[in-house]
């Protein structure tokens, strides 16, 4: 099937959607996404956020009507020739940024203390959005705090809904105990009469989770993602594939977690047992620096290509005088002049 995505033609398998097309052709023309995941990772995700919206201009060959309304490009098939501007429509963009700013009116500006800073999806939407500004001044909802065990932590407060958690629990656990309850204002992620997430894989929820609304207990508020250095990393596991990522301070592993795509989706789902029963280095085989493919402020001092020389361009006589005292501070046992000698 042929598409035209902001001018680029590609030719693509039936049944493929507009946004895996547009991440086929890249750069602008890929849409943001909050709530939808690979279905070849996790099945029957998106449709919930409206992030992704794009402008169809002709809905295909056989009927070549514009689509009076912008379409959620991540559950919409193509259709044979049909065009689309994504990154190129002002009107997409206009409303991409309207749906940001509907997201945040309940989602709480807390990410001075949020364990999720720096590697939120919401976040980064909203600062990657031009002349982003919030006009809500009315009251957030808030929620009662909610136990979900000893390894997960819940935020509802910060929750957004994608259902993305729910999907994942019912793919790989046997017995989901955890869903939306409620409607509307009231719609929340609880496991309802106080129960615990508890099973192999229960962990995955935090790295599917785009918001601090699910996070690692383990890892609560020792440190910020950016202090910590990502090595990939791995060990013989007989639950999952135990490809891991190691976010390090120095010789402590402070969290475990699974390794992500460009996309910020999970590469291969890992076990508990990885993610929160081996903090010790030894326990790992450490592959090497982990490459940040991202632009968030994840990426600052991780350094994927050699940096360029600095060379300070000085005169020679602005370091005239501190030559001596350089010279005082790095070699204190040596006399610096005669009369130094002498008085020693
Ligand atoms: S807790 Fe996180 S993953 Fe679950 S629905 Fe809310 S935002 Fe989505
Ligand atoms: S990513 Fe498409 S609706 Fe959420």
């Amino acid at each position: 099937m042929k598409i035209t995505i902001d001018g680029h033609q590609l030719e693509v398998a039936p049944g493929t959607t507009i946004l895996q097309a547009a991440r086929m052709v890249g750069g602008a023309s890929v849409p943001p996404t909050m709530c939808y995941y690979s279905p070849g990772k996790l099945k029957d995700c998106g449709g919930k956020c409206r992030c992704c919206l794009v402008e169809v201009s002709k809905g295909s060959e056989r009927d070549p009507r514009p689509m009076p309304k912008l379409q959620p490009s991540c559950v919409t098939a193509v259709q044979d020739g049909m065009e689309v501007k994504s990154g190129t429509s002002e009107r997409a963009v206009k409303a991409r940024k309207a749906v940001t700013e509907f997201l945040l009116i309940n989602h709480p500006l807390d990410c001075p203390v949020c364990d999720q800073a720096g590697e939120c999806d919401l976040q980064d939407l909203a600062m990657n959005t031009k002349d982003f500004k919030s006009r809500f001044v009315e009251q957030k909802r808030t929620f009662e705090p909610e136990d979900i065990g000893p390894y997960i932590q819940l935020h509802m407060n910060r929750c957004i809904l994608c259902y993305r958690c729910v999907r994942l629990a019912d793919q790989l656990t046997d017995g989901r105990v955890h869903g939306v309850v409620g409607r509307g204002e009231h719609a929340q992620i609880s496991t309802y009469i106080s129960n615990v997430i508890d099973n192999d894989f229960s962990g995955n929820v935090i790295d599917v989770c785009p918001v601090g609304a699910l996070t690692d207990k383990t890892f609560r508020f020792k440190s910020r993602v950016w202090f910590a250095k990502p090595y990939d990393a791995h060990r013989n596991c007989t639950k999952c594939k135990g490809k891991t990522v190691l976010w390090m301070f120095g010789d402590d592993v402070l969290r475990v977690t699974a390794r992500k795509d460009m996309y910020k989706e999970v590469d291969d789902f890992i076990c508990n047992e990885c993610r929160f029963d081996h903090k010790d280095p030894k326990d790992w085989t450490i592959e090497g620096p982990r490459k940040i493919t991202g632009h968030s402020v994840q990426s600052v001092n991780n350094y994927s290509e050699p940096l360029k020389k600095v060379e300070m361009k000085v005169d020679d006589l602005i370091l005239e005088g501190r030559k001596s005292d350089q010279k005082k501070i790095s070699m204190v046992d040596v006399p610096l002049d005669k009369k130094d000698k002498e008085e020693k």
